[in-house]
C-alpha cells in the first residue's frame, strides 16, 4: 500500500546498528578478526536513517565511509563495541550486523612478538568475547522493542538461525548462507533468510542495500502495527 506509507515512517525512532569486524590485538601489529566488509551494516543504517530514524551506528574497523547523516562511533574490539552499545541505548531499534571475533587473545602483548617467539608456534590463549546481542537482547531494562541480529551460516542456514533465535534472545535474525559457492563474503550481494517467531521467510539474492531497504521497511511495517 505504497500510497498509504509515509515517506519518513521512521521519524523519532532510534536505531542502533553494529556493523564491520571487530579486531582483537594481539599484539601493535596483529590482531584476530572475522571476515567482515561492514557493507550490510552499513547499509542498514543508511537505509534506516532514509526513512527518518535517528541512527547510530558502531562498526568496527571498515574501508567505508560513514553514511551521511549518521552518528558513527568507531570502536576496535568487542569490548568496546558492546560498550559503545550501551553507551548509546536507549533504542528502538538494535540491529546487530556486525561480525563480532568470538575471541581474543587473552593477554595482548605490549611490544612486538618476534616470529621466533613461543606463542608464534605454540598457541595463544584466548578467552571468550562478549555476546553483545545477547548481552543487549537480555537486558532487563533499556531492551530495544526490536532486537534483531544476522547469522552468516554456510549449511542448515535456517534450522540454525532459528535455534539462535531462542539463544541470543532477539527477535528476528537475518540469516545469511555465505557457503562459498554463494559467493556472498565480501560480495555486493547477499541471499538472506528472514527469521522470526512466525517462521522463516527467503528473500531472493539481492544487493547489499535492497536486503536493508526490505529490511527497515518491514521494521517500519511491524512498528506501525504494534502501534509504533
Ligand atoms: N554477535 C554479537 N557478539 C558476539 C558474537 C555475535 O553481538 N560476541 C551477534 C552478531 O552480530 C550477529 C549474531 O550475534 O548478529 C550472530 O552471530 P554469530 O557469529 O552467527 O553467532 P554466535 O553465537 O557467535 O555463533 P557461532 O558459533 O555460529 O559463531
Ligand atoms: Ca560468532
Amino acid at each position: 500500500h505504497l500510497s498509504g506509507r509515509r515517506a519518513r515512517p521512521l521519524e523519532g525512532v532510534r536505531v542502533l546498528v553494529t556493523a564491520g569486524p571487530t579486531h582483537e590485538p594481539i599484539d601493535p601489529v596483529r590482531y584476530l578478526a572475522n571476515r567482515s566488509s561492514g557493507r550490510q551494516g552499513y547499509a542498514v543504517a543508511a537505509a534506516a536513517q532514509a526513512l527518518g530514524a535517528d541512527t547510530v551506528l558502531v562498526t568496527g574497523p571498515t574501508a567505508l565511509a560513514p553514511p551521511d547523516g549518521v552518528e558513527t562511533v568507531k570502536v576496535e574490539t568487542a569490548d568496546e563495541m558492546l560498550a559503545a552499545c550501551e553507551a548509546a541505548l536507549p533504542a528502538d531499534i538494535g540491529i546487530f550486523a556486525a561480525a563480532v571475533a568470538d575471541w581474543r587473545v587473552k593477554s595482548r602483548s605490549e611490544e612486538k612478538l618476534k616470529k621466533t617467539a613461543k606463542e608464534a608456534t605454540t598457541a595463544f590463549e584466548l578467552a571468550e568475547n562478549p555476546d553483545i546481542l545477547r548481552t543487549i537482547a537480555s537486558r532487563k531494562t533499556g531492551r530495544p522493542r526490536l532486537v534483531i541480529g544476522f547469522a552468516a551460516e554456510t549449511e542448515n542456514v535456517v534450522a540454525n538461525a532459528t535455534a539462535k533465535l531462542e539463544t541470543k534472545g532477539c527477535d528476528w535474525i537475518v540469516a545469511n548462507d555465505v557457503s562459498p559457492e554463494t559467493g556472498v563474503m565480501g560480495g555486493q550481494e547477499n541471499t538472506v533468510h528472514l527469521v522470526t517467531a512466525e517462521g522463516a521467510e527467503s528473500w531472493p539474492k539481492l544487493g547489499k542495500d535492497e536486503v536493508a531497504r526490505r529490511l527497515v521497511d518491514r521494521i517500519a511495517d511491524t512498528l506501525a502495527e504494534t502501534g509504533g
